[in-house]
């Protein structure tokens, strides 16, 4: 297991659409442990696999409080089946837009369905702030981030801050190399 580097904004590869996973085999476990260790070690609720570059339908999530004990969970292939017409908002971020929280409104409830860790085929039934988790994190295999969610204003003022410090990194490096 390694804790691996999370992608930030304005990594293109953050808007890519993750690639469905044939089979849960040794690789993929392995994977899903570098997740699992990356979430802890950031520290997050969740993590997909697309954060860590890897373009395949893999998330871990842990809603548990700091007060409670861990509970990995590990999704392939998670997919949306059903979704409540009712709706709940919460204050959410994402390990790959750094401190920046936004509120966003999303179904209440979601069933799910999903390939475990040793392949085979579940469902499961979430409400509170699992189901925000499970559906911020399933976005991510569409190339889809919580900012999406919120006011364009909003969207562009946090995109726009990430990508001046991507220039003024590059900037740097490149003054450095001189
Ligand atoms: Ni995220």
């Amino acid at each position: 297991m390694a804790v691996r580097p999370i992608l930030t904004l304005p990594d293109p590869r953050l808007r890519a659409k993750s690639a469905p996973v044939a089979k849960v085999d040794a690789h993929v476990r392995a994977l899903m442990d570098d997740m699992l260790e990356t979430m802890y070690a950031a520290p997050g609720v969740g993590l997909a696999a697309i954060q860590i570059g890897e373009a395949t339908r893999v998330i871990v999530v842990d809603p548990a409080r700091k007060d409670e004990p861990k509970a990995p969970m590990t999704l392939a292939n998670p997919r949306i089946l059903e979704a409540s017409a009712e709706m709940s908002s919460y204050e959410e971020g994402c390990l790959s837009i750094p401190d920046h929280y936004e509120e966003v409104e999303r179904p209440a409830r979601v069933r799910v369905a999903y390939l475990d860790r040793d392949g085979a085929a579940r469902e499961i039934e979430a409400d509170g702030l699992l189901a925000t988790v499970l559906q911020h994190e399933i976005d991510h295999l569409d190339g889809v981030l919580f900012v999406d969610h919120i006011s364009r204003l909003k969207r562009q003022l946090i995109v726009k801050k990430f990508q001046k410090q991507a220039k003024r990194e590059a900037e740097a490096a490149a003054t450095a190399a001189d």
